[in-house]
């Protein structure tokens, strides 16, 4: 994987809440209030990957929403990725999904890309998670259209399983307001079906070890 990782729990740990997960680069910590905030203020993309875009969080309300959501119990751990204490990146996993180890909510804001942020995270995750949660393959899906993300995560060993048509709902509802140049750009990963926008998604699995 390209890199030593010291993997460590943290003291605070508890069933309800995911632990802290240090590498040597990178910390992958619980949502908290102050990372939160640094979330609300991380810069944007917008079409097509306004799905991502955090900016709701400016709202004390959806905040306070979200903040409980990614610190409950369940199957889903919901870690941010902090360099120092500068909220670098997110991602969450699901622990019971039956297709395997399910990774989403992969996202680093615009301001921090490019630096490997992305393939630093997920792998201080997945070798967490080979520890901690021995068993099951890892798995994600992606949109055909985020090249970017697919060279992190080719580069991580994930090869596409299967190719499927998609619905996507916050895609399809923006496919209907934004511009027909913006959809353009891709275009070529849509079909119209049934009356509704689907969308080309990848299925990617990567074997443990
Ligand atoms: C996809 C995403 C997570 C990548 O994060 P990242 O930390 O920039 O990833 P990396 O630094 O590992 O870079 C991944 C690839 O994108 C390229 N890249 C990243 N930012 C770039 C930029 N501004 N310009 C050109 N290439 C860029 C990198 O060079 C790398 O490609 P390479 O292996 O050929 O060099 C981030 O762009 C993002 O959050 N995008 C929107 C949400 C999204 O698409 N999430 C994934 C859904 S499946």
């Amino acid at each position: 994987m390209g890199y030593p990782l010291a993997v460590s729990m943290s003291v605070s740990s508890t069933a309800s809440h995911p632990p802290s997960i240090a590498s040597d680069d990178l910390e992958l910590r619980p949502w908290d209030e102050p990372l939160l905030q640094q979330l609300a203020q991380w810069g944007e993309r917008g079409f097509p990957y306004h799905a991502f875009d955090l900016g709701h969080l400016r709202d004390p309300m959806r905040a306070r929403v979200e903040l409980r959501r990614a610190r409950e119990a369940g199957p889903h751990l919901h870690f941010i990725a902090c360099e120092g204490d500068t909220a670098v990146g997110r991602v969450s996993v699901n622990l019971h999904d039956r297709a395997g180890l399910y990774l989403w909510a992969v996202h680093v804001p615009p301001e921090h890309e490019g630096r490997g942020v992305c393939r630093r995270m997920l792998a201080t995750l997945m070798d967490w998670l080979e520890v901690e949660h021995p068993g099951p393959d890892f798995v994600l899906t992606t949109n055909a259209f985020a090249v970017r993300a697919h060279r992190s995560y080719q580069a991580l060993g994930f090869k596409v399983v299967e190719t499927r048509w998609h619905y996507d709902r916050p895609l399809a509802e923006e496919l209907w307001r934004v511009p027909r140049e913006q959809r353009k750009l891709i275009d070529q990963h849509l079909r119209f079906h049934n009356g509704r926008w689907e969308v080309r998604t990848h299925l990617m699995a990567r074997s443990r070890g």
